[in-house]
């Protein structure tokens, strides 16, 4: 039976990891998978998650089944820090919790696929690599716009809304709520209403794919682009992930809303979430969610959780500026925020990178601006800068 399957490339981002660790230089820089790290290079838990283990060690009297939507304190307590205080709690919202921000994608693939035999979902060009296979796994039929022009390092706005406008009512558009990945780009105001606008004017669909809320500008900030989508639209989903701003990766912490039209088609949308979910992991794994739900239980959590989450963020942004100081062919990452810059490498710079200087990063010329440090970077610098296709 299995000599029907044929043979598969490994994963282009996570075969990075194992390559990283098996290159014995001691001076190896890596910039690939979308992880934080700090100064001296690790990705420590944070202490506010330290904290809340210790609650959770102490005072978890049960280990039964929670139920296919997982922790609803989780979801709960999720709410105004993602839609705002106002819509927190809505009863137009609906949201499960799920394994990761892939899960809540792909939850939301299933979701549209169900609701829509034939649906179609656009993404835009480039995305991040695993959207594709997630949505095709549903049966989602997918369209490509133009987003972003490595070369330039501008978004290509009129050519996305150009194609966005031969959307049909009722296709899906799948849009990256703050810090773009891989690109770092974000929209300005008055391309997000306009996004906004297409989308409510065309009977479009936005699926907001929220994987880095307040590593970008902040996480008021980073909410921005998918509170305007879900004013303005009357149906949108939105998949969510605390595997990077609460440092939870391999804990696997997502989440997926719905908004309906009505409490009552939102309350219908929620019993499909949970029925397709039932089928693929039947219940989502616990630990990660509840450690985000006793920091977002106690104030003092919460504020250990900003700081640390500031940190994080402001590092980032002073490595972005360094880079951007540092060549005239980096200033555009000064204009991004996130973990990610998209640099124009060609695959044989990108490996030229990896095998002569041991610089990892993804193989489209993604960088993760987290892995620079004051230390490296300037050896980055020396080493990609004469490689740029510009
Ligand atoms: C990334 O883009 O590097 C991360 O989101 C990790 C992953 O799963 O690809």
């Amino acid at each position: 039976m299995f000599s029907g399957l044929s043979p598969q490339p490994a994963d282009g981002l996570l075969r990075l990891i194992v390559l990283h660790r098996d290159d014995p230089r001691p001076g190896k820089i890596d910039l690939g998978v979308g992880i934080y790290r700090d100064d001296d290079g690790a990705t420590p838990v944070l202490k506010a998650v330290k904290a809340a283990e210790h609650i959770l060690l102490e005072t978890q009297e049960s280990k039964s089944y929670l139920g296919a939507d997982g922790d609803v304190g989780f979801v709960q307590l999720l709410e105004p820090i993602i839609f705002g205080a106002e819509m927190a709690g809505s009863s137009r919202l609906g949201g499960v919790q799920t394994p990761g921000g892939t899960g809540a994608l792909r939850l939301a693939a299933e979701l549209v696929a169900q609701s829509r035999p034939g649906a179609r979902i656009w993404t835009g060009t480039p995305t991040w690599p695993n959207h594709a296979p997630i949505f095709a796994g549903a049966g989602l039929e997918i369209l490509t716009h133009p987003f972003f022009d490595a070369e330039t390092q501008r978004i290509e706005f009129g050519a996305m809304m150009n194609a966005l406008e031969s959307a049909e009512p009722g296709d899906v558009v799948l849009v990256h709520g703050s810090s773009h990945n891989p690109t770092g780009a974000e929209l300005d105001e008055g391309q997000a209403e306009a996004l906004a606008e297409l989308c409510a004017r065309r009977g479009l669909v936005p699926l907001i794919d929220l994987a880095y809320q307040g590593l970008g500008r902040g996480l008021e900030e980073d909410a921005g682009l998918a509170r305007r989508l879900l004013a303005a639209c009357d149906e949108a989903l939105l998949a969510y992930s605390c595997d990077k701003n609460f440092g939870l990766y391999r804990e696997r912490v997502g989440a997926l809303w719905v908004q309906g039209q009505t409490a009552d088609a939102t309350q219908i949308a929620r019993d499909n979430m949970l029925v397709v979910a039932r089928g693929i992991w039947s219940m989502p794994p616990d630990h990660g969610a509840a450690i985000v739900r006793v920091i977002l239980e106690r104030p003092e959590l919460v504020a250990l959780w900003h700081a640390e989450l500031d940190e994080m963020r402001d590092r980032i942004s002073r490595l972005r500026e360094k880079l951007a100081e540092s060549h005239p062919l980096f200033a555009g990452a000064a204009r991004q925020t996130g973990m990610f810059a998209l640099l124009p490498f060609s695959p044989e710079a990108v490996t030229e990178l990896r095998e002569m200087h041991g610089i990892y990063m993804a193989g489209n010329g993604r960088i993760n601006i987290a892995g620079l440090t004051e230390e490296n970077i300037e050896r980055f610098v020396e080493a990609a800068a004469p490689l740029l296709r510009v």
